[in-house]
């Protein structure tokens, strides 16, 4: 039967990982999938987390299943990070998932059992995987417009415009911040903004809060998630731990879904259901190094700077690279690169100028020119900044 299976249609960011693999020349820039490295062209085990988990090897004493939706200390560590201390207990349920995809996944998941009618509304331009898993749900897709590719910045009147098409009880896909791949984010006006028109129009916002830390702060990158959680009814955020704890391969994420106090039993029975139906039980060691770190002050502390360290250096990057920009091609066209936050900025070079800069001076970005501003360091900064030029971006 396994003749009837054809190949899936590569995943544009991975498979830029093997073309960079496979690259011979010496000092080849990687900008492709979104991982932090450090200076050093390392992605490190956080001070914090690598403590954590000297803590708990030293204390567990068994690996027994924990919860079919994970640990309660986990989900309060979790919504408290995201929603603040004052998040509202009895109105909040949650999932410890595989990943922030997983909780994406479980996201739609629940979203299609509760309103089998539902569209999700997604960003023009976003993460090409929320597309991908919607359509291999079969979940209907609609897009907004989001990017302004002249200013580089958020298409703010085209988004509110398409969005007034929403119907009651559609998903409404937003970035909770640092906006993959543009590096645009809404104000905390828009934000507003857009959670009265979603409250008006009856529709669900799902907010995809996978950077946290990573654009302005731990407390700022949340503003906008919690300022949609204190103004609708029902909300759904995926959580990921993978950047801002730098815990990528232990999967490692979390669904909080906000509703009222009379559904929340039923709300945190059915995310319990989805886990057993999946894979039953998520992994238990990320959690509880999050956990671990989240709860004691002095790893939160440590955790904290650390964090602070690797969002204040991507910032200075940023802003050297702008430097540089403006001396090659004596204009501030380039600026917009210092304003974006978070991991990503798209360029806006064409495919082909994006092609150029990778043939020409081994510069690797995705072919939409979603630039991963932590693949570099100060060395590579002017190689990047030349190469940009060279390509007549
Ligand atoms: C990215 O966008 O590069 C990251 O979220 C990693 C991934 O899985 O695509």
């Amino acid at each position: 039967m396994f003749e009837t299976l054809t190949p899936q249609a590569p995943d544009k960011i991975l498979q830029l990982i093997g073309l960079f693999n496979a690259d011979p020349r010496p000092g080849k820039v990687d900008l492709g999938v979104g991982v932090y490295k450090n200076a050093e062209g390392v992605t490190p085990v956080m001070r914090a987390v690598r403590a954590a988990e000297k803590l708990i090897w030293d204390t567990e004493t068994t690996k027994t299943y924990t919860q079919m939706a994970g640990e309660p200390a986990f989900h309060a560590a979790m919504a408290e990070l995201v929603l603040g201390k004052d998040y509202p207990k009895d109105r909040l349920a949650a999932l410890q998932t595989v990943g922030g995809t997983g909780a994406v996944r479980m996201a739609f998941e629940i979203g299609r059992m509760a309103n089998p009618g539902t569209t999700v509304w997604v960003c023009d331009p976003t993460w090409p995987n929320h597309l991908t898993i919607l359509d291999f749900m079969k979940l209907p897709r609609k897009g907004y417009r989001y990017f302004d590719a002249a200013t580089r910045s958020v298409a703010f009147d085209a988004m509110i415009e398409d969005l007034q098409a929403v119907q009651k009880g559609d998903l409404v896909l937003l970035h909770g911040c640092c906006h993959n791949p543009t590096g645009a984010n809404l104000t905390l006006e828009q934000w507003a903004a857009v959670a009265d028109l979603l409250a008006q129009k009856g529709a669900v916002p799902m907010i995809d809060l996978a950077y946290q830390g990573f654009g302005d702060g731990l407390e700022e990158d949340a503003a906008g998630t919690r300022l949609i959680a204190s103004r609708l009814p029902e909300v759904l955020i995926a959580s990921s731990c993978s950047k801002n704890f730098g815990i990528y391969r232990e999967r490692t994420g979390c669904l909080l879904v906000l509703g009222d106090t009379a559904t929340r039993a039923v709300t945190q029975n059915t995310l319990g259901f989805l886990n057993r139906q999946t894979y039953s039980f998520a992994p238990d060691h990320g959690a509880r190094v999050v956990t671990t770190v989240l709860t004691d002050p002095a790893l939160r502390k440590e955790w904290e700077e650390e964090l602070e360290e690797v969002r204040t250096g991507m910032l200075s990057l940023r802003g050297q690279l702008a430097d540089e920009l403006r001396r090659l091609t004596n204009s501030d066209r380039f600026d917009f690169l210092a304003r974006h936050r978070g991991m990503f900025s798209r360029l806006g070079a064409t495919p082909a100028q994006v092609e150029t800069m990778r043939a020409d001076s081994a510069v690797y970005m995705v072919g939409d020119s979603r630039m991963n501003i932590a693949g570099l360091n100060t060395n590579s900064v002017p190689v990047l900044a030349r190469a940009i030029v060279k390509a007549g971006v």
